[in-house]
C-alpha cells in the first residue's frame, strides 16, 4: 500500500510503500519520517540570538559545501563519486533551506566554490568538510535552548556523521 510519508526534518512529502532507511532528500535517519497526517509543521522558529547567529553560520555552511560538491560531482568521470558528490549536494541544499525555513529568510544565491580536478582530492576535503560540520552541530545541539533547533542539529549532526562515513570509503 502506498502512504504518503513527511520528513520531520527537511519537510518534503515521499510516497512510498516503505519508510525509507534515510530521508531520500536531507538524509535524515527513518526515525524522522512520519505518516504525513502525523507530521508537524514548525515553519520559522523563535530563536535566541546566539541560535540566529549558529543557524547563519550553519547557513553559510551548507551553502558552501553545496556548492564545493556541485563543483565535484561536474569534474569526476567517476559514475560512483558522482552519484556520491550529487547526493552530497541536494541534501546539503536541503539543509540550506530549512535552516532558512527556521529563520524566515530567502535562500541566498549559491556561492562560487573552487574544488580539484582529481577526486581523491575531492574525497579528502569532503572528509574535512563534514568533520568541521560536525563539530559545529554537537555544539549547537548542545547549547541551543530551543527543542527544535536542538532536534534538528542533532540529526543534521547525524547526516553529516554518515556523509564523513561514505567518503572515508572512497578517500
Ligand atoms: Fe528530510
Ligand atoms: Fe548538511
Amino acid at each position: 500500500m502506498m502512504n504518503a510519508l513527511r520528513c520531520q526534518i527537511c519537510g518534503e512529502t515521499y510516497l512510498g510503500s516503505e519508510t525509507p532507511d534515510r530521508c531520500p532528500f536531507c538524509g535524515a535517519h527513518r526515525d524522522h519520517i512520519k505518516r504525513a497526517s502525523e507530521w508537524i509543521d514548525y515553519g520559522e522558529v523563535e530563536l535566541s540570538a546566539q541560535s540566529r547567529e549558529d543557524c547563519e553560520r550553519s547557513l553559510d555552511l551548507e551553502m558552501n559545501n553545496m556548492a564545493f560538491y556541485k563543483c565535484a560531482a561536474s569534474k569526476t568521470e567517476d559514475q560512483i563519486s558522482q552519484s556520491f558528490f550529487k547526493r552530497l549536494s541536494k541534501q546539503e541544499g536541503e539543509h540550506a533551506e530549512l535552516l532558512c525555513e527556521m529563520m524566515g529568510i530567502e535562500e541566498p544565491e549559491a556561492p562560487e566554490v573552487a574544488c580539484s580536478d582529481d577526486d581523491a582530492e575531492n574525497f579528502k576535503e569532503a572528509h574535512m568538510r563534514e568533520s568541521r560540520a560536525i563539530r559545529l552541530y554537537q555544539q549547537i545541539a548542545n547549547r541551543a535552548p530551543e527543542p527544535r533547533v536542538r532536534e534538528v542539529f542533532r540529526a543534521l549532526t547525524d547526516i553529516e556523521s554518515e556523509h564523513l562515513v561514505v567518503s572515508s570509503i572512497y578517500r
